[in-house]
This record gives structure tokens, C-alpha cells and sequence, in this order.
């Protein structure tokens, strides 16, 4: 039974990646895709996400959105993927993208949903997500649920104390915590169990694929080793938020309360609250483990199957 998908992000390395499981998965049906400036400018994250689209033939819309946060400036992460955003990975151009704006597209498919049908996966800064939302509040009663890859238990990525995503756009991803709806939480505590290292490239490598697959092995072995693993690989970030609607049994998890900073240094911080000492009533479920041996086989044998 696949489930309606509406996906935003900023490709963005991860991003690609995801994009191509969740095209490849039967358990989601991908309906749009928007695109926000993060990981580079949206002037690069737009042609990006209809690149990895295009190489894997895929005919559904894509569109782009906010090219700056709700609050504050633009900032991006071209040290992790490269200016051009996807490690310097060059794809045949794709279509063009659809006309309109993020927004209005997201609240357009929303308004004509049945309640509770359409699952939202955010991969990048929340803006798009929010600005629909908040545009519109009742339409939060026509999604299922919210999937972000964003946030951290502990330490950040873009800050000590704010995971990149998070600290883009705090305002937006607190309008998302806020709206009512089930809201799963991929952090970088998650995200850290599934590292790509060289012998997971060439496992990928050795699996019969088309381009998909080839541009896939690419982007990962593009990625730079991060030294918070001894430089023993990347953390993959974007794909096990995808990998969640696919396979929920590779995951444990537990309901949290949890919510965002968005003020003074620790802006983008995410408060989450594990053991429910707050006594706020939980908002959200926090991934918390992750087989990844099983993700990267998933992930290998669905991008295997893409042309
Ligand atoms: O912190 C990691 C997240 O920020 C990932 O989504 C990556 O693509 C960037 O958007
Ligand atoms: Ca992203």
C-alpha cells in the first residue's frame, strides 16, 4: 500500500540520495517535490533536484520555493557539498520545473486530500512547509504525518548546539512542531548510525544498477570523511528519513515533547525530551536507532532498481 508524499528539501548531496529511494520505493508514492535554498542557493538546489529526478526518468513535478529562511539571512553548507551541491557530481540537466511557488503547490495538493492522507517529508530548511501551513492552518488536518530529517539529542552539526537544518530556519520547523499533526524526528543521533564508508561504496558499487545507481555511488564517495567519526566516513542524513515510511522495522523509537530554540546563541537548538521530565505532553517521535547494514541494503537494492 503506498501513501501519498510530498517532499521538500535542499539538494544537497543526502538529498539526491533520498530522492532516488523514494522514487524507487512501491511503499511511497511521491506525488510533488519542492525544493528551498540550504545546503547551496536555490539557484542551485532547483536545477539539482530536477537533475536526480531526470536521471531516473521520473515524470512528476518539481518546484521550487523559498530561497531564504522565515527569519534572518541565507547561509549555506558548500563545505560538505561542494558549491554546485551535489560533491561536484555532474547530471544530464532534467526538465523543467513546474510553475508556481513551493507553497502554494504544497497547499494546492492539500486542500483537495482526504483527511489525514498525505505524509510531508522535509529534508532540508522547513520553510516551504511552513509558509503552506501557515498560510493555511486547516489544511494540517489533511497530513498524516511530518517526517524531517533535522534537529539533534545532543550536539549540532552547524552549531555545538543547532543541527543545520534546524538552525536555518528555527521559526519554521517550530510551526511544524506545532501544527497538531504526528511529527517524526530524524537527528543526527540517528543519522550517525548510518555512515558511509568505502566499504559500503563498493558494496554499492558491485550491485548491476543503471546510472541512478552509478551517480549514487558518485555523490557518496564525494562525501567528506567527517573527523566527528574519525574521519571514518559520512554520516548519510536525508535517506533514513525516506528509509522510515520504506522500512519501520529497522528503526526503534520513542514519543517525545520536543521543540526548537530560536532565540539567542542557541538558536536552532532542538529540545528533546527523551524521559518526559518537561511533563509537556509528547508532539513528536524521536528515531532512535537504526540497522544499518539492512539501510544500506535497502538503499543499494531499491537505487539498483532505478534506470
Ligand atoms: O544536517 C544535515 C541536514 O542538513 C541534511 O538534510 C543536509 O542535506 C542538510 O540539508
Ligand atoms: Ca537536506
Amino acid at each position: 500500500m503506498s501513501r501519498p508524499v510530498l517532499l521538500d528539501c535542499d539538494p544537497g548531496t543526502d538529498d539526491a540520495i533520498a530522492l532516488w529511494l523514494a522514487l524507487a520505493a512501491p511503499e511511497i508514492d511521491l506525488q510533488l517535490v519542492t525544493v528551498a535554498g540550504g545546503n547551496v542557493g536555490l539557484e542551485r538546489t532547483l536545477p539539482n533536484a530536477r537533475a536526480v529526478l531526470g536521471l531516473a526518468g521520473a515524470a512528476l513535478p518539481v518546484m521550487g520555493g523559498a530561497d531564504r529562511p522565515l527569519i534572518g539571512v541565507f547561509r549555506s553548507e558548500t563545505q560538505v557539498h561542494g558549491m554546485d551541491g551535489l560533491g561536484g557530481v555532474v547530471l544530464p540537466e532534467g526538465p523543467p520545473a513546474a510553475p508556481g511557488l513551493a507553497a502554494d503547490a504544497i497547499r494546492e495538493r492539500l486542500r483537495t486530500a482526504a483527511p489525514g492522507s498525505v505524509t510531508l517529508v522535509g529534508l532540508g530548511p522547513a520553510t516551504n512547509f511552513a509558509l503552506a501551513l501557515a498560510t493555511e492552518p486547516a489544511l494540517a488536518g489533511r497530513v498524516a504525518e511530518i517526517v524531517l530529517m533535522t534537529g539533534a539529542v545532543g550536539e549540532g552539526n552547524w552549531t555545538a548546539a543547532a543541527e543545520f537544518n534546524a538552525a536555518m530556519d528555527p521559526e519554521a520547523l517550530a510551526i511544524l512542531l506545532g501544527c497538531g499533526r504526528p511529527v517524526t524526528l530524524a537527528t543526527l543521533d540517528l543519522t550517525a548510525q548510518a555512515l558511509v564508508t568505502p566499504e559500503r561504496i563498493a558494496a554499492l558499487r558491485a550491485l548491476k544498477g543503471g546510472a541512478c545507481l552509478h551517480a549514487c555511488a558518485d555523490i557518496l564517495a564525494a562525501l567528506p570523511p567527517s573527523r566527528r567519526f574519525g574521519h571514518r566516513g559520512a554520516p548519510l542524513h536525508d535517506p533514513c528519513a525516506v528509509a522510515w515510511l520504506v522500512a519501520p522495522d529497522l528503526f526503534t523509537h520513542r514519543a517525545v515533547a520536543a521543540s526548537v530554540v530560536c532565540e539567542g546563541p542557541d538558536r536552532g537548538r532542538t529540545r528533546i525530551d527523551r524521559w518526559g521530565r518537561s511533563k509537556i505532553p509528547a508532539n513528536a517521535r524521536l528515531l532512535e536507532t537504526l540497522d544499518a547494514e539492512a539501510f544500506f541494503a535497502l538503499l543499494g537494492a531499491g537505487i539498483a532498481g532505478l534506470r
